[in-house]
């Protein structure tokens, strides 16, 4: 007997220990028993926790549940989110309160802090965490363990986790919706909620407050309409391996999402800038991954096309009108359509339920936002049609559910909001007149009683007014084209401001204007008379350029237009004085943030990836779809300069003489461009073609994605140079140890690996084994297969290196006709 009763006794007094010190862990909260701050509920199966904390930095304490295999703390759910503890408060405890049976937050003077309301008072309620990370109060008599008064899953925070129901209760009318922190590190109540809206046909959307900022457009039986499908060869993408869906019955209206446990931990989270992220756990490399998260780029904005506009993230200008839609305001030169687009011909429907109109397939588009909807699950794609035909006020339909050859019927009232094309997406039906579908004529209206040979004089007569309209309408068309050919000639007109106005707006070129020194001349700020700010590039003076070249070159500059080239508004010439008038751009440039310690924490890999995919489209435009062919030859971090929201804009491109002009001929005896960034076959021959402009944004996105500067890298091994860095690591498999360890936390692993991947094939030693920008473009957003590079080209001083493995003879062989130097670049 003395044995056990020592046993007993010692580990009584272990217990006591592990009390004072650890705090101890306990299986749940009933009358007797309390949680104190160092203590801790463990789920059954041991995957969650529960206890109190503080986020980092935070002077805060909170009751929360976080994972308990897994060794970055990772809270799921808070309990005071929006009534935190001082962290000297430390005699408050989580308990159930005798009245009704409430959890409640009690502090010293037993007042409440935080309490739930629950269903109904219970004989012996007690709290328990269960393994699915589930807070839950029940009456431990009853029969029915599931039978809870209250669950934290039904009051979720940010996070989402397999098993919730995310959506409404009809009977009760309860929502079960997510807010997110309002911070990294604030656990309170942020601006961004993400609901499961069951106007119409329920979808999936995020405010910001009381605006709505996203919608994923409605569930198809596989997915939200506005999420495309990742290929299967995709690595390290997260995808949901369990089943999940919509469910809609009379009662409920929810998403849910289920796991095995072997599959790993997932979590869908909100976070504190209004993305929707899949994260999952990666075992070996003892970290959460995401996948790009929702919104993914700019198109996933609500509504940014207006109303039956659809955006295209591949387009110059990202809102489109859809087929035989024109644009409401004269959309010309504006970049964004938010006041969208109207038919060319109006609808012949009559509320008697004649109906001549026709409907035009539209593939590969997520479905409008589905509020002015209607559904029905069991009919056909052609009931669906006629039902559609039926009323005037529908505008589109679509299969309700693409799984098993497609079934039900989706149809939507008013304009389209909210479309995009998204890879694999879906088709859409757009109710059109007659007359605008190909293939398709009206039904002849007249009488079948006229005699043959008044059908024929009919005929003719249609065919005479026909071909007058023709005429017409062709004569018109040539004034209008005409007359919109000069608008946009006026439109292009270069402001021409004078010297007294620039130096008004610069305080006459004071010091304290000076943004920077660039390999052009001085840049000022400025600000013109009705406060429009201003960046003024007063170009070197040792320019023997002419004056009618310098405009030409202006205008040609002018013409440029793109969202990720910085606007020229206009130029200045006054003497020998030769100025060019820029928008100005609050956030400076890029090395201004990614090269310091402290700005870069600002870059997420979020917008660092944003941000390299603006530089692609914006090289892309000049090198091809601008027709002028523009080669940057100085891109490089300090020319890339970013908007209010972080946006790339390229800047000092066309400071080289277009393509299309004077080709050959031309030729400089140094060598422009930036050490560190030129390709080889310039720096040594001074041959430079487009692919010298992707050999410098392939050493621009090294930096991006490590944080360094390629000419001021050293590392210990003999590769002195980024690219040969990201090579040798790239080569034993390596690559993520290049990231920027301010983003260690942040990053898809995926599009990390695909992004340093192109870099090393756009640093390619010879230019023929460099991609274009436009294959560049696509590899960055598709998952195509990448080729292997070789090792790259690189520069150590002034000498070039050329590797053992590909040097077999081959010369750069750029065409001279793309060689063009310009006589506004100055070596520096
Ligand atoms: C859906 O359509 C089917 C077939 O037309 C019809 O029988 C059914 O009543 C409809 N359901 C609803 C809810 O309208
Ligand atoms: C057409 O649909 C709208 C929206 O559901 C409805 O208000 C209207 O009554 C319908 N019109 C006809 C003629 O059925």
């Amino acid at each position: 007997m003395e044995t056990p009763l020592l046993l007993l006794l010692l580990s009584a007094f272990l217990l006591s220990i592990s009390n004072i010190c650890l705090g101890k862990d306990i299986d749940l909260i009933s009358r007797t028993q309390f949680l104190k701050d160092g203590d801790t509920i463990i789920s059954k199966g041991g995957k969650f926790e529960m206890g109190f904390f503080s986020p980092t930095n935070s002077p805060n304490r909170y009751v929360g549940i976080w994972y308990k295999q897994i060794p970055v703390q990772t809270v799921v759910w808070v309990a005071n989110r929006d009534a935190p503890l001082a962290k000297t408060s430390s005699s408050t405890v989580l308990k159930i309160t005798k009245l009704g049976g409430q959890l409640a937050l009690v502090g010293d003077k037993g007042q409440a802090v935080w309490s739930v309301k629950t269903s109904r008072s219970v004989q012996n309620p007690v709290a328990e965490l269960l393994d699915s990370g589930n807070l839950v109060v029940r009456d431990a008599e009853d029969e029915k363990p599931e039978n809870f008064i209250w669950q934290s899953f039904d009051h979720p925070t940010d996070h989402w986790l397999p098993g919730m129901k995310f959506g409404w209760n009809i009977e009760t009318g309860h929502e079960v919706f997510f807010t997110a922190w309002k911070g990294e590190n604030d656990p309170a109540s942020g601006q961004y909620t993400m609901h499961l809206d069951p106007t119409g046909y329920p979808q999936l959307i995020i405010n910001n407050g009381t605006t709505e900022v996203l919608s994923l457009g409605p569930w198809n039986g596989l997915r939200f309409s506005a999420t495309s499908v990742d290929p299967s060869s995709s690595r390290g993408i997260p995808r949901i391996n369990g089943p999940h869906g919509v469910v809609i019955n009379k009662k409920e209206v929810y998403a849910w999402y289920n796991l095995s446990n072997d599959l790993g931990l997932f979590r869908f989270v909100v976070t504190s800038n209004g993305i929707l992220k899949l994260w999952v756990w990666e075992d070996e490399m003892k970290q959460w991954v995401s996948n790009r998260g929702q919104p993914s780029d700019t198109c996933g904005t609500y509504g940014l096309c207006g109303g039956n506009g659809v955006c295209n993230i591949y387009e110059f200008r990202i809102c489109v009108c859809l087929d035989t839609f024109l644009p409401n305001n004269n959309a010309i030169a504006t970049e964004s359509m938010s006041q969208g687009c109207h038919r060319r011909k109006p609808l012949s429907c009559h509320n008697n339920g004649s109906s001549s109109d026709g409907f035009l397939k539209y593939s590969d588009i997520k479905l409008p936002d589905s509020k002015h909807s209607w559904y029905n699950e069991s009919m056909s794609l052609q009931e669906c049609e006629q039902v559609c035909l039926r009323n005037c006020s529908c505008m589109a339909y679509s299969t309700l559910n693409i799984t098993n050859g497609g079934s039900g019927c989706l149809i939507w009232y008013d304009d389209l909001v909210d479309m995009r094309t998204v890879y694999n997406g879906q088709d859409l039906y757009i109710r059109l007149a007659s007359s605008e579908i190909p293939g398709l004529t009206p039904e002849p209206h007249h009488s079948s009683s006229l005699g043959r040979k008044a059908k024929i004089l009919v005929l003719c007569l249609s065919m005479l007014v026909v071909i007058v309209l023709a005429g017409v309408s062709l004569f018109l068309y040539f004034c209008k084209s005409k007359r919109k050919e000069q608008k946009l000639k006026q439109e292009l007109e270069l402001p021409v401001f004078d010297w007294s106005t620039i130096s008004r707006a610069t305080n006459n070129f004071s010091v304290m204007n000076k943004l920077g020194q660039g390999g052009f001349g001085t840049v000022y700020k400025g600000a013109l008379d009705g406060g429009e700010e201003i960046a003024v590039k007063r170009l070197s003076k040792n320019s023997t350029q002419g004056l009618e070249e310098f405009m030409n070159e202006v205008i040609c500059i002018a013409k440029l237009q793109h969202r990720n080239l910085v606007k020229l508004l206009g130029c200045c010439i006054s003497g020998e004085e030769k100025m060019l008038i820029y928008e100005y751009m609050p956030n400076k440039s890029l090395d201004f943030f990614i090269f310091d310690q402290t700005r870069k924490m600002l870059l997420d890999w979020l917008k660092r990836f944003n941000i390299i995919n603006g530089i692609a489209r914006g090289l892309l435009y000049l090198h091809q779809d601008s027709r002028l062919r523009i080669i940057h030859r100085d891109l490089k971090s300090s020319n890339v300069l970013l908007d209010i929201d972080l946006n790339p804009k390229i800047s000092d491109f066309g400071l080289a003489r277009s393509l299309a002009g004077n080709a050959t001929g031309d030729n400089t005896k140094r060598v422009a461009g930036t050490h560190g960034y030129i390709s080889p076959e310039y720096a040594t021959h001074g041959i430079f073609s487009v692919k010298s402009d992707v050999f410098s944004f392939g050493v621009l996105v090294l930096e991006i994605v490590s944080g360094k500067r390629n000419n001021e890298f050293s590392n210990e091994d003999q590769y002195e140079t980024l690219p040969g860095h990201a090579w040798k690591l790239y080569k034993e498999g390596e690559s993520l140890k290049l990231i920027d360890e301010h983003i260690s936390d942040s990053y898809d692993v995926a599009q990390v690996l695909r992004s340093i991947h192109i870099s090393l094939l756009c640093v390619q030693q010879f230019s023929e084994d460099r991609p274009n920008m436009s294959s560049v473009v696509q590899m960055l957003v598709n998952d195509v297969v990448l080729p292997q590079p070789k090792e790259p080209g690189f520069f150590v001083g002034r000498r070039a290196v050329f590797n053992s493995e590909s040097s077999s003879g081959k010369h750069a062989t750029s065409s001279l006709n793309e060689v063009t130097m310009s006589s506004l670049d100055y070596p520096r």
